[in-house]
């Protein structure tokens, strides 16, 4: 008995400890069977009392009445499909006539009670249907991308959802996107986990990074072009503006209308910009600055109306970009259809991000608490939008990546004079650096 004792005080010990550290095993050994019996025996009720059900179809009410001889109940939308994940419950329901996805959104919180699990999300799959992804425990404490979650084309799954699943950053879907975020809110780290998957994808990656560097030139071994400095990001980004165009004549030339209508052996290799700190271009100090600033805003203005169709791609960050940014910004940011907005300070900051594309979530990013960095909120192009957090990536792990693919690499020759030089992390056309110790 002592020993039966002790096994199953071990035993109960050992699930506490799951519990908290290894979430994901207690779910699939306790929490997932315990879920999917609660939800299996109390479904038909619980769908009752959550307002879920409609009235039968008159034909169906007279069957039941007279042929079995039972009670007329209301009834529930028919579970399709139940699938159990490493995180949660996927639940396939067909609606029936009556019932809309936003009736179970507005009765998630109460579903998610019912059942006892972190959090129920509805998606709507095809007209008709809608899966219900429950999470078993918080999945954004400690961030693990799904197994099968893989760049590829021209996708990049560069963060995980609320529900689970991943939030793959799709270029050719969404081919320009902003983010946004307070001071240590993540934005860095949002874009290094994108570095880290684009490096194995074939495009050419450019840095444009006017804090002197300091987040980007450790990914040198991987970048076409580097610009520190606003004087390096305007003449890139012309350089940039006349590769779009000799790419226009390309297209035109095969009477085309986009890249990926060539034929493999002549199409241009895709371009990802990736500016850190947009505000840095923007911003001037004095009057003779004006006429650069004027340069770089028309040359990405230009890029983000027309370059999609030649596969060159914007993905700004920054702190704020609203109008006090100056002439253009605004209309800079209306081209940028993905949104993706951290912690911010002020409720106008999310304003700015997501009252265009998906007001409701407003609210849920000025509630990101400090302590939980990398976490945001995420609006896709259709309207919804998903609160999602990056896995902590180190530098080091992401420039391990750009070492090993540096031969990907691809030839663009407009952008040699920007190449970073490797070892040093200024690029190569600055002053040399054996001008500055003449002062010693
Ligand atoms: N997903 C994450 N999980 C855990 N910690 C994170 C995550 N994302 C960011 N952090 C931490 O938060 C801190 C700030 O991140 P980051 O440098 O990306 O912020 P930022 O928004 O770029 O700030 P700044 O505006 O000052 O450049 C870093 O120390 C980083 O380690
Ligand atoms: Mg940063």
């Amino acid at each position: 008995m002592v020993l039966e004792a002790t096994g199953a005080l071990a035993g109960a010990g050992g699930l506490g400890y799951a519990k908290v550290r290894a979430p994901r095993v207690y779910w699939s050994l306790v929490g997932l069977p315990v879920t999917w019996g609660r939800f299996a025996l109390s479904y038909r009720s619980t769908m009752d009392v959550c307002g879920l059900t409609v009235q039968p179809s008159r034909l169906r009410a007279f069957v039941t009445r007279n042929l079995t001889r039972r009670e007329v109940l209301p009834v529930p939308p028919k579970v399709r499909r139940v699938r159990g994940t490493s995180t949660g419950l996927r639940v396939t329901l067909r609606l029936p006539a009556g019932l809309e996805p936003a009736d179970l959104v507005a009765a998630s919180e109460r579903l998610r009670h019912a059942w006892g699990v972190h959090a129920v999300t509805v998606a709507e799959t095809k007209p008709g249907y809608v899966e219900l992804r429950m999470t078993g425990y918080d999945v954004l404490r400690r961030v693990r991308l799904p197994r099968g979650a893989r760049p590829e084309g021209l996708a990049v799954p560069v963060a995980l959802r609320e529900d689970g699943t991943a939030f793959v950053r799709d270029y050719r879907k969404v081919p320009m996107a902003l983010t946004l975020g307070a001071n240590n809110s993540g934005k860095s780290v949002y874009q290094r986990n994108l570095i880290k998957g684009l490096a194995r994808l074939p495009v050419a990656l450019v840095g444009i990074d006017c804090k002197r560097g300091v987040e980007q030139s450790a990914y040198a071994p991987r970048l076409s072009a580097l610009a520190t400095t606003p004087d390096d990001a305007a003449s890139l980004l012309e350089v940039l503006v006349g590769e779009m165009e000799d790419r226009f004549d390309l297209l035109s030339a095969h009477r085309v209308s986009d890249v990926w209508e060539l034929p493999e052996t002549v199409r241009p290799v895709p371009i990802v910009v990736l500016v850190d700190e947009v505000a840095e271009l923007f911003l001037i100090s004095s009057r003779k600055d004006e006429e650069r600033r004027e340069r770089i805003v028309t040359a990405l203005i230009r890029l983000a109306q027309m370059a999609r169709a030649v596969g060159i791609h914007l993905e700004i960050c920054g702190q704020r970009f609203g109008s006090e940014l100056g002439k253009g910004a605004t209309m800079l940011r209306a081209q940028l259809t993905g949104r993706v907005v951290h912690r911010v300070n002020d409720k106008q900051t999310a304003e700015m991000g997501l009252a265009d594309v998906a007001p409701d979530a407003v609210v849920v990013a000025s509630l990101i608490p400090a302590e939980r960095p990398g976490t945001a909120v995420a609006a896709d192009s259709s309207g919804g939008w998903a609160k999602i957090r990056t896995p902590h990536t180190s530098r080091d792990e992401v420039v391990a990546v750009c070492r090993r693919f540096a031969h990907l690499v691809p030839d663009l020759p407009a952008l040699d004079p920007y190449r970073p030089s490797l070892g040093l992390p200024a690029p190569a056309d600055a002053p040399p650096v054996e001008s500055a110790p003449a002062t010693v």
